[in-house]
């Protein structure tokens, strides 16, 4: 399988270059309309794959025509979050950005998966699943598995077990409602409840929400998290993997919603998304998931559609 990436920036070169460590596809296309930006990333992506010994080239490139022979793009143009921001105040601009791409995409292309990256990442999975009219299988959004590793990360923190052993799950927006689901992790099949208190369950939830702004409050962006949880997405589509991945789906039933992109736990593998996987969710989380439907609701109701 062959990869795209549009976007060269830090978010779209930690993609190539976890792609690249994953030995995900022989040339991996690295797109950008800045002259030299995507030249000078693969180059020096290039320089590190080299020596690791993984055939994997990344190509720079400023002509968008190669993605026609892609069968993954990664849409992660845009405007990126800063300091202050939520991820909704870049609603705006960042829907411009992504019509524009994702008009070029399907000139190009109709037959690809499409993961979408950019912010806010439920409404421009939205705004791109309706722009290149692709089966709703073909188009899915990163933001779950993102919020994840950030979940996971606190658990580990907090229980100072392996975090090998540990397993979860993130539903709902990317963004002010992202659920991280307590009772749906665990730790080696052992429910997590038993590891931790509700006070600590409490403090991981919250910081699980707000961690991405603290980051970015530190160090300007998010970069090497993201660029990770994209490629564990590609890997699933690539290696056929039917890996269990939250992801922002376009819903048609599940859950009992219908034409809302919004992050959902789904079976990943050559086809996409090959199913999307309901919870039942209880009386606490269902309000919030709807209350996360809601806010992409909005967003969605002012896209330039
Ligand atoms: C993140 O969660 C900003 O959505 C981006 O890192």
């Amino acid at each position: 399988m062959t990869i795209s990436i549009i976007g060269s920036g830090k978010v779209g070169a930690s993609i190539a270059l976890n792609c690249g460590l994953r030995e995900l596809d022989p040339n991996i296309n690295l797109i950008d309309i800045i002259e030299g930006l995507p030249q000078g990333e693969a180059m020096d992506i290039n320089h590190q794959l080299s020596v690791q010994g993984l055939d994997s080239y990344l190509v720079g490139t400023n002509d968008f025509s190669v993605v026609k022979d892609s069968d993954i793009v990664i849409l992660v143009a845009g405007v990126g979050r800063k300091p202050g921001m939520t991820r909704m105040d870049l609603l705006k601009t960042n829907a411009t950005i992504v019509k524009d791409v994702a008009s070029k995409i399907v000139h190009y292309n109709k037959n690809s998966k499409l993961i979408v990256v950019t912010n806010p990442l439920d409404p421009m999975t939205y705004l791109a699943l309706r722009i290149t009219n692709f089966p709703r299988n073909n188009v899915m959004g990163m933001g779950g598995m993102l919020d994840l590793s950030r979940f996971t990360s606190f658990i580990h923190d907090y229980t100072k077990l392996s975090r090998d052993s540990i397993s979860a799950m993130v539903i709902s927006e990317h963004g002010e409602k992202m659920l991280p689901l307590i009772r749906f992790s665990s730790i080696s099949g052992i429910p997590l409840t038993n590891f931790i208190n509700e006070s600590q369950s409490n403090e991981i939830y919250e910081k699980t929400k707000q961690v991405a702004a603290e980051v970015i409050k530190l160090k300007g962006a998010t970069v090497y998290a993201p660029g990770n949880a994209v490629s564990i997405m590609a890997e699933a589509i690539v290696k056929d993997k039917k890996s269990v991945i939250p992801l922002s789906a376009c819903l048609d039933g599940e859950y009992g919603i219908k034409d809302v992109c919004i992050g959902v736990p789904a079976v990943v593998g050559r086809n996409g998304i090959e199913k999307i996987i309901e919870l039942p969710l209880n009386d606490f989380e269902r309000k919030e998931f709807e209350s996360g439907v809601q806010n992409v609701r909005e967003a969605i109701s002012v896209l330039p559609l």
